[in-house]
């Protein structure tokens, strides 16, 4: 049986992270060419190495910060060098910061809204013209839950602020890039055990409020998560565009 992402170009960010890490497995196993990156190069030497352990491989740039317009821009140009095409563009990568709206600092925000859009914005705009050239591209952006909802516990001002933009834009995005065959969509996942979470979760009296929010009551694991990003990226969701997948658990449907 053929692989579901036999030579197809995929730009993945943010691959030393829990959720990347296992994003640049799976999409290596099924036959991508994996271009990841990361602001933090060990985390992301490591994810090559996890790759190449399963007997695959795949191009990493790091450290990439992707704030920086012109680290995104030479991340492209990397993929372009050594491929001569992008296929599909997962944004993964991201970073936010928790704080009850009235004690927010503005930096805080700023700063989150800095790593969790920005570092979409400049690297899909440097995409562009090579997801226009691709014959049917796919563009597949990290949302949350947190676009949608909040949380009791959840401090997430900043982090809804952003995430919920990225659900907004990739809609946006969705319209702009039809007539050039890019597909746009979104997942939107509740929380899932990772670096980010893991420390939360151990905590009773922050997990338990989150956890009753849960139909399946449950952290969800990277692997609940990716194979949707598999779907997104194969030629199986060629006519799905402008659509958000809600990975979570329940919490968004009630
Ligand atoms: N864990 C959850 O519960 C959850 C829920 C909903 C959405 N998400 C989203 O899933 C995505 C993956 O998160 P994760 O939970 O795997 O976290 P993670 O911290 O394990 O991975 C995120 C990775 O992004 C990298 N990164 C951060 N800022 C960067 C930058 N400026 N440039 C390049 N790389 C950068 C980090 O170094 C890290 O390796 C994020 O967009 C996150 O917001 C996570």
């Amino acid at each position: 049986m053929s692989k579901r992402l036999a030579d197809k170009v995929c730009v993945i960010t943010g691959t030393g992270g829990t959720m990347g890490r296992c994003a640049a497995r799976l999409f290596a196993s099924e036959g991508a060419l994996v271009v990841g990156c990361d602001i933090n190069a060990s985390a992301a030497a490591k994810t090559v190495a996890a790759v190449q352990a399963d007997g695959n491989d795949m191009m990493s740039i790091h450290p990439c910060d992707l704030t920086d317009a012109e680290s995104a821009r030479a991340l492209i140009a990397a993929a372009i060098e050594r491929h001569g095409k992008i296929d599909v563009l997962y944004n993964n990568c991201g970073m936010a910061y928790f704080e009850w709206f009235p004690k927010m600092p503005h930096e805080l925000f700023k700063k989150t809204i800095s790593e969790e859009l920005d570092v979409y914005f400049h690297v899909t705009q440097a995409a562009w013209p090579h997801l226009v050239a691709a014959a049917g591209a796919s563009v597949i952006n990290v949302a949350s839950a947190s676009a949608k909802i909040p949380f009791k516990v959840l401090p997430a001002a900043a982090h809804m602020a952003a995430k919920g933009a990225v659900l907004a834009w990739s809609r946006q995005l969705a319209m702009e890039g039809g007539p050039h065959g890019i597909r746009v969509n979104t997942i939107s996942p509740g929380v899932v055990e990772t670096n980010q979470t893991r420390q939360f979760i151990s905590d009773p009296a922050w997990w338990g409020p989150m956890r009753d929010k849960l139909m399946i009551q449950r952290p969800g694991q990277p692997d609940d998560i990716v194979p949707a990003a598999i779907y997104l990226a194969s030629e199986e969701s060629r006519w799905v565009t402008g659509a958000d997948l809600a990975i979570d658990g329940g919490a968004s449907a009630w």
